[in-house]
């Protein structure tokens, strides 16, 4: 078991004070680190005291406390998962070879390239995220969306350790790189495209924690298998505090479901809109534009760099040791619907080529869980609707399928007939504005706005009217 040293400058439980040189280069980036919080971080709030969770621990039901904290006084700190005595690589080409405890130089630059992909997206939320404390729709999601800023902020701070940590000079000039980069900036955008959508509006944010983080939750699962184990153990962790952003965009969801079902049935034409609430197709609409773009995330169908990620010991599948028997994927195929002079061929593609299809898979049976549930949820309210996942060759902008068109069923149409049918599909500037115009902040405890249902409980036992933010 690791220790913990939770009074440090920076806390943590990687024994930093005993490692001098690491320790005087983190504490020379901590407040670089700061200073973008205060730049890019929430606008406004930041001398509320807030019913923030923070860690204390890494494993059990205690590893985090509930308390009041300005969100700059957040402890920010390195965590990583206690260590499995004797761990092996788990697949790919080292297979059964102990875990490394350090970089292994014929992996070093992927590995960077791997650990700065993720920790780009961190701070990447953050920003996308940094105006909606002032349209929050109660108390309730103003903490949670703060809640899950700090985090992403800590999830920043994991990586840019193992930067700081295992790649030298050059991981030194990456963690402060990924200070420079700015969600949605022309000259030095974030790294990847669905980190760079504007992120403006409430049924966006849960759109966000719903498909964004639970993209978080696969790739960090698979690099949960890393050989490499530092990386591992850092995983694991994030992993934990991670489950409460997808339960803040399922949750979140469905409760603006459950609401836009109920105005529908009060409402004399049936017309959400009418009652001021979000109207069930426009809520799909957002759906079919976030769940698309998360698609994205995992990189192409067919890739020889997921290949050499899994035949490496880097990155795994979805609970690869759990799951699997035959750990090498090789002598196997994928069958991959390949776009071939206009016509979908179904084509075998070697396994390991098809890693970030298999991973992708995984993600979209997740997904489709929630949006059984939300189905379940909107027709209980007695209104005839379904929520439907698009087909994930819909709207996308990488890998096999980008730059061609195709319905929400998956069928390859013209350009033309997609214009067409844009605006029934995804969000308009119209739908947009709309939303603009109806999220007003509702700041006093035990109330909440009139296009959302409350949630079923509070947080850490507490009930909704708690006072979660000290205004
Ligand atoms: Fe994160
Ligand atoms: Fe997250």
């Amino acid at each position: 078991m690791s220790t913990f040293d939770l009074h440090a400058k920076i806390p943590n439980n990687v024994d930093l004070a005993a490692d001098r040189r690491l320790q005087r280069a983190l504490e020379h980036w901590q407040p670089h680190y700061l200073s973008w919080w205060n730049e890019m971080g929430p606008d406004g709030f930041q001398d509320k005291d807030i019913y923030l969770r923070t860690a204390i621990g890494v494993s059990g039901d205690d590893w985090a406390q509930f308390d009041y904290v300005r969100m700059p006084d957040y402890r920010w700190g390195i965590f990583l998962a206690d260590q499995v005595p004797d761990r092996k690589v788990s697949f790919g080409d080292h297979l059964g070879q102990p875990a490394w405890q350090e970089v292994p130089g014929e992996h070093r630059t992927t590995l960077r390239r791997i650990i700065v992909t993720q920790g780009d997206t961190e701070p990447a939320s953050v920003e996308q995220q940094r105006r909606l404390g002032l349209t929050a729709p109660s108390l309730y999601d103003l903490r949670n969306l703060f809640q899950v800023n700090v985090e992403e902020g800590r999830h920043l701070w994991a990586m840019v350790y193992l930067l700081h940590s295992y790649f030298g000079a050059e991981g030194r000039d990456e963690a402060e790189e990924l200070l420079a980069r700015r969600a949605g900036d022309a000259d030095k955008p974030r790294i990847l495209d669905a980190f760079n959508q504007p992120c403006n509006d409430w049924l966006s944010f849960f759109c966000f924690t719903m498909f964004a983080d639970r993209d978080g939750k696969f790739q960090l699962a698979s690099l949960a298998e890393s050989g490499f184990d530092p990386l591992s153990r850092t995983c694991r962790f994030m992993l934990t505090e991670e489950a409460h952003h997808m339960f803040v965009g399922d949750t979140g969801l469905e409760r603006i479901l459950r609401r836009s079902a109920q105005l529908t049935r009060l409402d004399p034409a049936g017309d959400a809109r009418a009652q001021g609430g979000i109207d069930l197709p426009t809520i799909q609409r957002f759906i079919n534009f976030w769940f698309s773009y998360c698609l994205d995330l995992f990189g192409s169908e067919v890739s020889t760099n997921a290949s050499d990620f899994f035949a490496a010991g880097l990155k795994g599948r979805f609970n690869e040791e759990k799951r699997y028997t035959e750990h090498t994927a090789l002598n196997q195929t994928k069958t991959i619907w390949m776009p071939r002079a206009g016509q979908l061929v179904a084509e075998d593609i070697d396994l390991r080529n098809a890693m970030n299809e298999c991973l992708r898979e995984d993600y979209v049976d997740d997904c489709q869980n929630a949006i059984r549930r939300w189905s379940k949820a909107v027709q209980s309210e007695g209104v005839d609707f379904e929520v439907t996942l698009p087909n994930p060759r819909f709207h996308r902008h990488q890998g096999i399928y980008a730059g061609l068109t195709f319905d929400l069923r998956g069928n390859l149409i013209s350009q033309e007939e997609f214009d067409r049918r844009k605006a029934e599909w995804l969000p308009s500037t119209a739908d947009l504005e709309y939303l603009r115009s109806i999220m007003q902040p509702v700041y006093e405890p035990g109330r909440i706005a009139n296009w959302i249902a409350p949630p079923k409980k509070g947080i850490n036992n507490n009930e909704f009217a708690f006072e979660y933010v000290k205004l």
